[in-house]
């Protein structure tokens, strides 16, 4: 049996979780592929809320092996205070898989990202200051600490050590702070190795036998597809690959193995952080998606940015990612407008334009150009199947559909796990 891709198709905060602990009944691996305690991923089982950061939606179905794949870079603290926060709620955890490949965030990446951020002033960023981007930075410049440095003490502190003689000289020279002794560094993360090492395996390995042994892996994605470092809004970005390339990179696996990507995607749009985004709403519809979606961030606890559905951004995920399925989340939102109007085209200095610009200056000065679609009135969040749905919502889906370019297989009516629609199966 072959993997499934679970990507975010806009700027993250799609509905990923639930759409991982949805499929999580059904496969047997969820893998963690990329990104960090960045995300923050909201799972409703019941009247039980989860937010998980660093560990894969998957690890709230017993039957899921959790991977956290070399793609992804890992807190040691939030890993552990996660998975304590999980056991005290009675959920086993057993079962987690690390990879020794993954790379370690540090209190001085931590440092770094805050201290960047503020230097940039106007032009920040807005990261989520966990030290995503200086780990990856120093992942790439090949100066990382990986997890499996934590069991050689000599190689761990020869690693802190180099990086910090660097590091040190631009926290006091450049922006005014105090170094970070490596000894204080060390001494904190051997204390994390013997924690850790019962979840440590050849993560690679695993999967590949699981994909020999028919087993049903699915990888899912931190984040979203204009986050990306290479296909998104950049700089205005994560440091790391969640479009489904990265899956193969993040978890070792080939293409060839993977036949599926499902793309999520919001009814509307919402980003967090700075950098261009055509719908937002600065008005009271934008405060009403705002408040009716329930959309502030799960990690950094920032409101998060609202506007219309895009549907040039939409047909640029699934051309990046090569998406086979759209899973449309939060449609339930949109209950309660006369109108509802979607971004079909945008309007860059006079001309219309169909597809996303690869120039990063049009892109900021891309002016949406609406069609505007009847809404409907009718409570959905109970409805079982498409044909439950309100005309104007069916018809409000199929416009999508088309505009986006790839098939919407689920529909998302509320945050919880029966809260969907299911059209066509995922495997
Ligand atoms: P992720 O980062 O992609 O996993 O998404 P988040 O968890 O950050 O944000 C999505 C939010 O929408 C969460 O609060 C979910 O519980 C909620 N959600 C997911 N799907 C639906 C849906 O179909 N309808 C509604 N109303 N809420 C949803
Ligand atoms: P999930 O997985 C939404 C955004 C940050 C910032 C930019 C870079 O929940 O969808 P970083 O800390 O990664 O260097 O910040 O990326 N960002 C997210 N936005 N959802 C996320 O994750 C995000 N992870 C990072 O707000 O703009
Ligand atoms: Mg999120």
């Amino acid at each position: 049996m072959p993997a499934l891709v679970l990507v975010g198709a806009q700027w993250g905060d799609e509905g990923k979780g639930k759409a991982t602990d949805l499929l999580g009944g059904s496969v047997d691996y969820v893998v963690r592929y990329q990104g960090g305690n960045n995300a923050g991923h909201t799972v409703v089982i019941g009247d039980q809320k989860y937010a998980l950061h660093l560990l894969p939606s998957g690890i709230l179905s017993p039957n899921v092996t959790p991977v956290i794949g070399n793609g992804v870079v890992i807190d040691p603290a939030v890993l552990l205070s996660e998975l304590a926060g999980l056991n005290d709620r009675g959920i086993d955890t057993s079962k987690l898989l690390i990879s020794g490949n993954a790379h370690l965030i540090t209190p001085y990446h931590r440092t770094l990202d805050k201290v960047t951020e503020r230097f940039l002033g106007k032009r920040r960023i807005g990261t989520t200051g966990r030290g995503i981007g200086p780990t990856y930075a120093d992942k790439i410049n090949r100066v990382g600490i990986r997890v499996q440095d934590l069991f050689d003490e000599s190689i761990l502190r020869q690693k802190i050590e180099a990086a910090l003689h660097d590091k040190n000289q631009i926290l006091v020279k450049l922006y005014n702070r105090r170094t970070i002794p490596a000894d204080l560094v060390v001494e904190e993360y051997l204390g994390y190795a013997e924690k850790i090492k019962p979840f440590l395996a050849d993560t690679t390995l695993v999967l590949d036998e699981a994909l020999k042994a028919n087993k049903v892996v699915l990888l899912e994605g931190g984040q979203g597809t204009l986050l990306d470092v290479d296909h998104g809004t950049y700089p205005f970005v994560t440091s790391s690959n969640p479009t489904a390339g990265g899956a193969c990179t993040g978890a070792g696996i080939g293409p060839t193995k993977i036949d599926r990507v499902i793309g999520i995607l919001k009814a509307y749009t919402t980003r967090v952080g700075s950098g261009p985004f055509p719908t937002e709403l600065l008005d009271e519809d934008g405060e009403a998606l705002r408040r009716i979606g329930g959309e502030r961030g799960v990690t950094t606890g920032r409101d998060r940015r609202c506007g219309w559905f895009d549907a040039v951004i939409a047909r640029y995920a699934t051309r990046v990612n090569g998406l086979t399925d759209f899973f449309l989340t939060k449609l339930d939102v949109l209950t309660g407008w006369e109108q509802i109007p979607v971004c079909v085209a945008y309007e860059i200095d006079g001309k219309r334009v169909e597809e996303l610009p690869y120039n990063q200056s049009d892109f900021h000065h891309a002016k949406p150009i609406y069609e505007t679609l009847p809404g409907w009135t009718e409570d959905i969040s109970k409805a079982k199947s498409f044909a439950e749905l309100p005309k104007n919502a069916q018809a409000y889906v199929k416009a999508l559909e088309e505009m986006s370019g790839a098939p919407i297989s689920a529909i998302g009516v509320g945050p919880g796990r029966d809260e969907t629609i299911q059209i066509n199966s995922f495997i």
